[in-house]
């Protein structure tokens, strides 16, 4: 037991002592993501999953920009949103973040793969950004240094070249990356898997970009004058709301707001019969509950949207109305304004055929119906009992 303590104690402190950079060793930052998945910023529907958001991160490197060079920024791919409208409105709103934050290499891996080309190809050209894959189209690999050191970032994994820091950006799974690929010093995987710190396999330091961005990862080189790295550390920089944003990536991402705004109003199919009455017909007859409920979050959850400039915004609605995306439910605060909030209908059912005979039960209010929105990316902190004693009327 003593050996393994000691043992833990000198890893830590090799992983965390302070790197001497005298005359002839070097240090590099590598900073990174990887496996963003079109996340912009964070829902902040709770504030233990507010963290991440290109705005901090921009905000952060410029704050640090000096205390951190030399650097490379690096994103290691599967980066962008899905391929539908909203999707590629973060694809675009994405790279123009990414080259305002002045990215070193962006590469395209499985998720941009299942994007048009020509619309990837243009939205890159457009905002700067060095794009690394394996086609003829774009750059195969990367060749660049930092303060003397020569470096190769790539794609391909026969791409390595003799004397240079050669860095992989891959996003296949761990196991088969530990097990197969030799010869790179740095290999920085996309795929979405968590690291808690580098692994080092066959001589090579692994790392992993954090799932939606959540956390910048900063690895720090100690190389020796030909470019050998001889030692290494690691943290992770959690974008939380103590970082401040980036007025201009936040100026992007309003723009994206009132792009997604737009793309939502042109679709304006509306239902002319409706299953939902809304909480104003059922107070008519039950007063007391609809007061108890108006004292809930449940009846301010459009205004909080509205705030944030999200109450546009299909992908954060759902939740946050009555009925949404069914014929007859909240569509927008204009067409459809009292079927806002989360109200009496979206626990206790539509209300039409309530209404025609009252006699007629309603479904029973039970636990899967509030997990429908009370989700673990979305609401962390729900538990049933304690919940449903703070809503209860
Ligand atoms: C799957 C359902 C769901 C979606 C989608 C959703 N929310 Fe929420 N949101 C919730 C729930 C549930 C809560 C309450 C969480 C809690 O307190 O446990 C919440 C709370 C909030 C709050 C109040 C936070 C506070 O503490 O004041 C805001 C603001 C918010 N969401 C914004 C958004 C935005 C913006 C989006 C879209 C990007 C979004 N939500 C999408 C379910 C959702
Ligand atoms: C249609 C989506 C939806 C359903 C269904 C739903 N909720 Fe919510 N709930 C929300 C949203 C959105 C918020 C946050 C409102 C805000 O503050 O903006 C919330 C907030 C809450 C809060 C306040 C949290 C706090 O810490 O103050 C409680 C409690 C809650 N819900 C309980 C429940 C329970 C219990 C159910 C099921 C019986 C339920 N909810 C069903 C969407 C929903
Ligand atoms: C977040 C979910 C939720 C919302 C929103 C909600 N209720 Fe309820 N309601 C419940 C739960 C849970 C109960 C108690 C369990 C049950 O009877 O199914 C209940 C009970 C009731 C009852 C009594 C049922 C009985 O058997 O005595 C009435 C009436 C009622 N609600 C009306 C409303 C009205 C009207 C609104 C809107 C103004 C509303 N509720 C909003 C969850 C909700
Ligand atoms: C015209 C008056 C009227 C309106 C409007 C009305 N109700 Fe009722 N509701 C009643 C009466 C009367 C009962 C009692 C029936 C009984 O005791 O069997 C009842 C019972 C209920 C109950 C408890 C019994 C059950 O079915 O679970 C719930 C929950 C409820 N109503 C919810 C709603 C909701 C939600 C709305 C709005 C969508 C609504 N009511 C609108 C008259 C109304």
């Amino acid at each position: 037991m003593k050996i393994r303590v000691l043992l833990i104690n000198l890893l830590l402190l090799t992983l965390f002592s302070p790197l001497p950079a005298n005359g002839k060793e070097r240090v590099l930052n590598i900073l990174y993501t990887g496996s963003l998945q079109g996340e912009l910023e964070p829902c902040g529907c709770s504030p233990k999953i507010d963290i991440g958001g290109v705005a901090r991160l921009s905000g952060y490197l410029k704050e640090n920009r000096k205390g951190l060079s030399p650097y490379l920024l690096i994103d290691a791919g599967n980066f962008s949103g899905d391929d539908t409208p909203q999707g590629r409105l973060k694809t675009e709103t994405l790279l123009r973040a990414y080259g305002i934050i002045g990215y070193d290499a962006v590469a395209f891996r499985e998720r941009e793969a299942a994007l048009p080309e020509d619309f990837l190809s243009q939205v890159s050209k457009q905002n700067k950004i060095r794009v690394i894959i394996d086609s003829p189209h774009y750059t195969k690999s990367l060749l660049t240094s930092r303060d003397k050191v020569n470096i190769n970032i790539g794609t391909n994994t026969d791409g390595h070249e003799k004397g240079r820091l050669n860095i992989l950006l891959s996003d296949a799974p761990l196991s088969d990356v530990e097990k197969g690929i030799k010869e790179w010093d740095v290999i920085i995987l996309s795929s979405g898997e968590e690291l808690e710190g580098p692994l080092k396999s066959n001589g090579t330091i692994i790392v992993s970009g954090s799932l939606k961005g959540k956390k910048l990862g900063i690895l720090t080189l100690q190389l020796d004058k030909s470019g050998n790295i001889r030692n290494y550390r690691h943290r992770w920089l959690p974008l939380g709301s103590d970082i401040k944003e980036d007025p201009v990536v936040r100026g992007i991402l309003n723009d994206y707001d009132s792009r997604v705004a737009r793309l939502f109003q042109e679709d304006t199919a509306l239902a002319a019969e409706t299953d939902y009455l809304g909480a104003q017909k059922c107070a008519e007859c039950h007063q007391p509950y609809a007061e108890s409920w108006k004292k809930t979050r449940h009846a301010a959850a459009f205004a909080h949207l509205e705030q944030t400039g999200k109450s546009l915004d299909p992908e954060c609605v759902g939740c946050h109305s009555t009925g949404f995306g069914e014929t007859g439910g909240f569509h927008n605060i204009k067409s459809t304004p009292g079927l806002a909030d989360v109200q009496c209908e979206e626990c206790h059912g539509a209300g039409r055929g309530h209404l025609a005979d009252p006699e007629k039960p309603l479904r029973p209010v039970k636990e899967s119906v509030c997990l429908k929105c009370h989700t673990k990316d979305r609401s962390p902190d729900f538990n049933y009992p304690v919940y449903l004693e703070k809503i209860k009327h």
